[in-house]
């Protein structure tokens, strides 16, 4: 398809995120957009999925969340968005990095490995997440 993209989010796509990332508030939404820790895939304009991300130590970029629409999952997308952030992670300087998924979501950590992630080891979080989080990383 001609009309596809992965790129960086701008302030423009603020509305549009906020209506797709409901797990953070809009203001939230816009502090990222601002800090570039975005990324989109679109078709023909719209958005069809999105990674949001962070830094830990400021030096290792971790995915915090990917989502791609559910009509258009298992088409490539959501590995187009890693291949993309890792491009731009690497020009940044950065030699690492790190996602991680709930141990009960064994499709997600499929889908880390297959893009080149390696399990690296699991936490709880207290009274707020008793389900283990497993930790993924790549080397980039
Ligand atoms: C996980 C997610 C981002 C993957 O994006 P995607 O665009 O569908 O994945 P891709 O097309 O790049 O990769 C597809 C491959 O990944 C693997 N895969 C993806 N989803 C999978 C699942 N639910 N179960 C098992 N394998 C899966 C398969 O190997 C698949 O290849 P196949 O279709 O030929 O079998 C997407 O399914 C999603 O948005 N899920 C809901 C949100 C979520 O779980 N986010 C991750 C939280 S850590």
């Amino acid at each position: 398809m001609a009309d596809r993209l992965v790129e960086r989010a701008g302030p423009a796509d603020a509305e549009a995120l906020s209506a797709l990332d409901r797990h953070i508030d809009p203001a939230w939404v816009r502090r990222c957009l601002a800090a570039g820790e975005y990324f989109v895939a679109r078709e023909a304009g719209e958005i069809v999925g999105f990674l949001r991300f962070t830094w830990f130590w400021r030096t290792m970029p971790y995915m915090e969340l990917i989502q791609v629409r559910e009509d258009r999952r298992r088409d490539g997308i959501g590995s187009r968005l890693v291949a993309a952030w890792e491009t731009a992670m690497r020009a940044a300087g950065a030699e690492l990095l790190i996602t991680s998924s709930m141990s009960d979501e064994p499709g997600p950590q499929v889908w880390h490995r297959r893009n080149g992630f390696s399990e690296s080891g699991e936490l709880t979080f207290g009274r707020l997440q008793q389900t283990p989080e497993v930790f993924f990383v790549k080397p980039i």
